[in-house]
């Protein structure tokens, strides 16, 4: 089944016609990467997935259901189904690690701490990180920091994970961290995973399937393999130019 299914997806800014016509669908339980150069609009597509921007023409569905129309209550309740991690990691500074992962679970209420304690626990253990509670943001490397980002975003138990260019400005290593952990959130977790990149060796690493935004659609779509082998004009530029730089 889709869990996230973009149809005919318009939106405009002003003159500016950043999407016209997107069509995707997004697989429960796969990682599904969004690739395309700078300001082809994936950041506003992400958005319309999570109802954060509404679409001049078109639908997106989550889940099974059209989000176009949906109350604020009925949009928070389909929001609750996501976890974001945002590019530039967005931890609270003034927070420890284990503050910053209890943060949403805090935020919902309810739950007692031992049992809050457990979940953040056991969230840091998915993403590889133990013993460091007591860490501050600042004390922490760039990639620790999407770690703890991406525990964060686990903590609701969220049906899909939404990431938007998590290892732009890491290094080689970390960037590999990073992508271990993604795969490893939708192996130990099971969530759906979009993620929007413009790294395609990440994009290789990672993606059940790839999808490529150009002038406004998906231009190209499929497994890692498929896409080598695409012969749409477009994708074997944007191919070449990496192969070339590697
Ligand atoms: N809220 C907004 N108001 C007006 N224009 C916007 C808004 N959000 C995005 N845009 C425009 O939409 C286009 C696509 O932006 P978007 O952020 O989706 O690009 P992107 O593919 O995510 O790029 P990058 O890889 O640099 O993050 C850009 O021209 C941008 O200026
Ligand atoms: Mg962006």
């Amino acid at each position: 089944m889709a869990m996230i299914e973009v149809s005919g997806l318009h939106r405009s800014f002003g003159e500016n016609h950043v999407l016209r016509g997107v069509d995707l669908a997004v697989e429960e339980g796969t990682t599904t990467v969004i690739l395309g150069s700078s300001g082809s609009g994936k950041s506003v597509l992400m958005k319309h997935m999570i109802g954060l921007l509404t679409p001049d023409r078109g639908t997106v569905r989550v889940d099974g259901e059209e989000i176009q129309g949906l109350s604020e209550h009925g949009l928070a309740r389909v929001r609750r189904k996501f976890g974001m991690v945002f590019q530039s990691a967005a931890l609270f500074d003034s927070l420890n690690v284990f503050d910053n992962v209890a943060f949403p679970l805090v935020e919902r209420g309810g739950l007692p701490r031992r049992e809050i304690a457990d979940r953040v626990h056991e969230k840091l253990d998915v993403v590889g990180l133990r013993g460091i509670d007591d860490r501050y943001p600042e004390e922490m490397s760039g990639g620790m920091r999407k770690r703890v980002a991406l525990a964060r975003a686990l903590a609701l138990d969220p049906k899909i994970v939404l990431y938007d260019e998590p290892t732009t400005g890491l290094d080689p290593i970390a960037t590999e961290y990073v992508d271990e952990m993604i795969v490893s959130a939708q192996e130990r977790v099971g969530v759906t995973s979009v993620v929007i990149s413009h790294d395609i060796g990440s994009a290789f690493a990672i993606a059940d399937r790839c999808a490529v935004l150009h002038e406004g659609a998906v231009v190209a779509e499929g497994t890692p393999a498929e896409l080598r082998e695409s012969r749409q004009p477009f994708v074997r530029r944007f191919l070449a130019l990496w192969y070339q730089r590697r």
